[in-house]
């Protein structure tokens, strides 16, 4: 969702988020007090980074000579329509072999979306689903990604429940926009199924294990669960051929004026996910608030009959409904499912090379997205001015860390988008 486009261009902060009192947190004082002694990201992925280094067989060699980013758009399947609107068969280019997949999500309308398009999509295989809180808490996320897989009849993926507070920092939600229970207020059954046993940096950890360079990670909530897996094995990142995360933003925040939402909620697992070394794409703000959902669009998900149709179209349409009697909520931006787009037809976005860092430390501008294009050295604030020694030239030279989406075709992403959710697969 997006919360600022009035179409006036003014940015709004989402002043009323809620804020959950860390009495809920799961994560014990000693090891917050561990995390926050030791690191603000930086020394741990100091650590990653040099055993990476070291490492004999990289992930990146493991996995060959294929570029992450360039992989080819694919999908031998067809699929018939029953959208009462659209008339199109949905037919790809085949794939080698399926991408095969983590998302690790906090659903949430958006990330809905995302793992609905996810689990019908062939060219994807999803290997877990790993919630984290976020857009809502963990007591819903959870459920909520169990319901999701429920209802597009793949209880063959498994669940593994997440953290249930950042690192370091009380979790900070945004119900107004999602709705008190993360799928815009529409009541769906409980959950048959359950999580697996494993916790999420525990599965994310043993699949990326068992099949190095072979796991993607899939980021569209705050990056917690993907820190805490990393932090727990040091040698892991390297192992990880690809992290596509959706967050942040190089044209302004959505959560306050310099923050996206996911790297607001957690900027010190932020930091660590980025300074670990692994290929990042990274499709913020700046192009996903450009794939705004339609009225028509939704009419098109409730006219079809299959159940992930008709349950994306109550979500939308519970969320549209909202948005039309005021408050915050203006446009359905959807931020998450472009992410996922993205790795089904490389070309909906286009990508370039940046150096991000992730502002941890600003009282107002903490999730803050710093891009560096190469154009100039990396330069950072200007050191204090005190008696203690200290580096010259608070300056260093570029080296991207990333690839950071700049364009977007928004026709080509709901082209896509709407016919995996309606059709019904042959
Ligand atoms: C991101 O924040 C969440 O509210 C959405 O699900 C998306 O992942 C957009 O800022
Ligand atoms: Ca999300």
């Amino acid at each position: 969702m997006n919360r600022e486009s009035r179409g006036d261009g003014k940015s709004q902060a989402e002043g009323n988020c809620k804020e959950v009192e860390p009495s809920a947190l799961k994560l014990s004082p000693w090891s917050r007090r561990k995390f926050l002694a030791n690191s603000t990201g930086l020394a741990i992925a100091g650590a990653i980074s040099g055993l990476a280094a070291q490492l004999p067989a990289s992930a990146r060699e493991l996995a060959g000579d294929e570029d992450p980013h360039t992989r080819a758009k694919s999908s031998s399947v067809k699929v018939t329509s029953n959208a009462a609107t659209s008339k199109d068969s949905v037919r790809a280019t085949a794939p080698a072999k399926p991408r095969r997949i983590i998302i690790d999500t906090d659903p949430g309308i958006d990330d809905a979306m995302a793992i609905f398009l996810a689990l019908r999509s062939p060219e994807l295989k999803v290997e877990a689903i790993t919630p984290v809180c976020g857009n809502v808490p963990l007591d819903f996320t959870l459920p909520n990604a169990l319901r999701l897989v429920e209802i597009a009849d793949r209880t063959d993926v498994p669940v593994a429940a997440g953290a249930s507070h950042p690192l370091v920092r009380r979790l900070v939600t945004s119900g107004h926009v999602h709705g008190a229970n993360g799928l815009g207020g529409v009541e769906f059954p409980d959950p048959k199924i359950k999580p697996v046993r494993e916790a999420a940096p525990e599965i994310i950890r043993r699949i990326v294990r068992e099949n190095p360079g072979e796991i993607m990670i899939v980021a569209v909530g705050p990056l917690t669960n993907v820190a805490l897996a990393l932090r727990d094995d040091p040698e892991l990142a390297a192992m990880i051929p690809q992290i596509a995360i959706m967050g942040g933003s190089l044209s302004g925040g959505n959560i306050t004026p310099a923050a996206e939402f996911n790297l607001y909620v957690d900027p010190e697992a932020a930091r660590i996910v980025f300074d670990a070394h692994i290929p990042l794409t990274v499709v913020g703000l700046d192009v996903t608030r450009k794939c705004l959902l339609s009225e028509a669009q939704i009419q098109q998900l409730e006219a079809a009959k299959n159940p992930v149709s008709q349950a994306a179209g109550k979500i939308m349409r519970a969320t549209w409904e909202r948005m039309k009697h005021g408050g915050e909520v203006t446009v359905i931006a959807l931020h998450d499912a472009l992410t996922v787009a993205s790795l089904i037809e490389s070309d909906v976005i286009t990508l370039k090379d940046y150096y991000v860092e992730v502002e941890t430390t600003g009282e107002w501008t903490a999730g803050q997205t710093l891009g560096y294009d190469g154009h100039a050295p990396v330069r950072k604030s200007p050191p204090m001015d005190t008696s203690m020694p200290g580096p010259s030239a608070p300056e260093e030279p570029f080296k991207p860390n990333a690839k950071v989406a700049v364009g977007v075709n928004p026709d080509q992403f709901f082209h896509l988008l709407i016919p995996r959710l309606t059709s019904t697969a042959t």
